[in-house]
């Protein structure tokens, strides 16, 4: 059994990373898959998620990921992920997606997508196990922490009510 590890300030999670969008990711209109787009983001979710727990975690359920403009070849997708929230064994990271066209470093970044993961740490057997609790280090933080204890309590409300249906 892993150990549960010691509390971590909001700053611990933080990853970025940066692509650079090729042909092979597009349509044939030249617009970048949004598949391509949800991979990235989970990419960050898990690097995320295994450095707050501080070992390996799955991805349990993704939902109101929202496209707001559409990505072409040669832009460079940069995302930003921070843990939101932590429950006893699960976690919200949210994650923001940005381009830029690699042709001007000048251009500031446009907001292409948001996403919201359910993150699960998990033993070397596959069972979850305790995630260390998260120490709130801004007013942001503190706000995104209200808001993914809405989007949960929706998830597990909306889980529970399709169970219900199904007489389980
Ligand atoms: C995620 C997984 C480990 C959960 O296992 P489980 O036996 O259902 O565990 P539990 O019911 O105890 O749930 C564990 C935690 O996840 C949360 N959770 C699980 N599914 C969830 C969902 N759909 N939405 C929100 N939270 C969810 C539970 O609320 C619980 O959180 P808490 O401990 O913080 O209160 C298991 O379903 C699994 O391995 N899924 C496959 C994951 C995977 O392979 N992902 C990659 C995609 S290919």
């Amino acid at each position: 059994m892993t150990a549960p590890a010691e509390n971590r300030p909001t700053s611990y999670g933080q990853v970025s990373l940066a692509v650079i969008m090729r042909s092979a990711e597009a349509n044939l209109a030249g617009n970048i898959h949004g598949g391509e787009i949800v991979k990235l983001a989970d990419s960050t979710a898990g690097a995320v998620s295994a450095r707050h727990v501080g070992g390996q975690t799955v991805t349990a359920a993704l939902d109101e990921m929202a496209f707001l403009q559409p990505v072409h070849v040669g832009d460079i997708v940069h995302t930003y992920g921070q843990v939101n929230w932590v429950g006893r064994t699960s976690l919200e990271v949210g994650v923001r997606i940005e381009a830029q066209p690699h042709s001007d470093p000048t251009a500031a970044g446009l907001h292409v997508a948001s996403a919201y993961f359910v993150m699960v740490a998990i033993h070397a057997d596959g069972s979850p196990r305790e995630v260390p609790q998260l120490l709130l280090e801004t007013e942001t933080d503190h706000r995104r922490w209200r808001e993914a204890e809405i989007r949960r309590a929706h998830r597990l409300a909306k889980r529970e009510e399709i169970l219900r249906s199904r007489g389980h």
